[in-house]
């Protein structure tokens, strides 16, 4: 097996019969995984956001943005909504884990009514809701009712969990949502588990096989994992130990938020990606867990009303420039070749300066 995100087995025992679009759209998403994230592999990932065709020359526009070093980003595709800021473990890699200072920036759970305009403020285009954040969202006593209030709103779910909360109420509760997607964060094997997660990874086994037993038919159960030093080596495991039970693994690379990097103009920015915090604030980065790229505030104006705003367009000019905030200097990621690069760089130039 290679390594990214790679389908194992329907976990209905059938293979998955494709309509012609999705056959398509998986093909456009493979090539152009490998062209400008160097493998073919995440393909999957991208099909979890974007599935309607009319939203392609958006994804197209929004890359040619980058390469071509306009500062606007043509369509917003994907939202990560983090219901939960903290979590239940501390993984070696994981923010979480290593800026304990940041505890108190924002508040624990992001409330109700919160929840509520972000999903009812979305720009059209987009058409998945990524339940995830720095933080465990099972923890959210909520969470399924976000998830039921995501389909009603027509949108599809994908949510992050390391499994350790997927077990009694919370697991019948959630096994009766409309979840799309349910993403489960695991090591390769029990002792990288250990190491890692400080999990046992036969007692996440058991809760994922008692998910798959109760969940509805639609919901597809995949597996995340971050390949690092420590797991590069292992990552055949995976399949091994899952083949049978889950739909998909995706395999991803550690970012590294403290790296003596050189600064770069990062795509990330010009994805088409929404970042969505306890506190309403957005980011237009993934991996801006501690709001150094924040454009704008739900409290205060709509996803829409930011998309329209200049803050972006005077974030991307900044980047550019080679203004970039502090902690995008110093953010890098593993060198795993073989696995999707998730944020391309590019130099900066000294005529963008201007
Ligand atoms: C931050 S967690 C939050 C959701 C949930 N607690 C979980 O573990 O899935 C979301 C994903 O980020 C991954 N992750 C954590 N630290 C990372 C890092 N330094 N680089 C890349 N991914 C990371 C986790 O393994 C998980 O798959
Ligand atoms: S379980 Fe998820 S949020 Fe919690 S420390 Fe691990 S990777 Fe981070």
């Amino acid at each position: 097996m290679g390594f990214g995100c790679v389908f194992v087995r329907g976990n209905r025992g059938v293979e998955t019969s494709m309509k012609f679009t999705e056959w398509m759209l998986r093909r456009v998403y493979g090539l152009g995984s490998h062209v400008f994230l160097g493998s073919s592999r995440n393909a999957d990932w991208i099909y979890e956001k974007v599935q309607r065709t009319r939203h392609l020359p958006l994804l197209a526009g929004n890359i040619a943005n980058y390469y071509l070093r306009r500062p606007r980003v043509s369509g917003f595709l994907t939202l990560m909504l983090e219901p939960v800021f903290g979590c239940n473990l501390h993984c070696a890699y994981c923010w979480n884990s290593f800026e304990g200072r940041f505890r108190s920036m924002r508040p624990h759970l992001m409330p109700w009514d919160l929840f509520v305009k972000v999903v009812e403020g979305l720009p059209e285009s987009i058409e998945a809701v990524t339940v995830v954040g720095v933080g465990e969202p099972l923890a959210h006593p909520q969470i399924c009712d976000m998830i039921d209030f995501i389909a009603a709103k027509g949108l599809r779910s994908v949510l992050y969990t390391n499994g350790t909360l997927l077990e009694g109420r919370c697991l019948d509760r959630l096994a009766q949502t409309s979840l799309d997607v349910l993403c489960v964060s695991v090591e390769p094997d029990e002792e990288t588990s250990r190491t890692y997660r400080n999990v046992d990874l036969s007692v996440i086994r058991r809760n994922v096989e008692a998910f798959v037993a109760a969940k509805q038919p639609h919901t597809q159960v995949k597996l995340a994992v971050v390949a690092h030093a420590g797991n590069v080596h292992l990552l055949d495991r995976v399949e091994e130990y899952w083949t049978g039970l889950v739909d998909a693994v995706k395999v991803g690379r550690m970012m590294i938020i403290d790296a003596n990097s050189h600064p770069a103009v990062c795509m990330e920015p010009w994805r088409g990606n929404f970042f969505v915090h306890t506190n309403g604030e957005v980011s237009p980065c993934c991996v801006d867990f501690f709001g150094d790229l924040v454009v704008g505030n739900v409290h205060k104006e709509t996803l829409a009303s930011i998309v329209r705003g200049t803050s972006i367009p005077d974030l991307l000019k900044r980047m550019l420039r080679g203004d970039t905030p502090g902690r995008c200097r110093t953010c890098s990621e593993y060198n795993a070749p073989g696995i999707p690069v998730k944020a391309p760089k590019r130099p900066i130039r000294t005529k963008d300066r201007r």
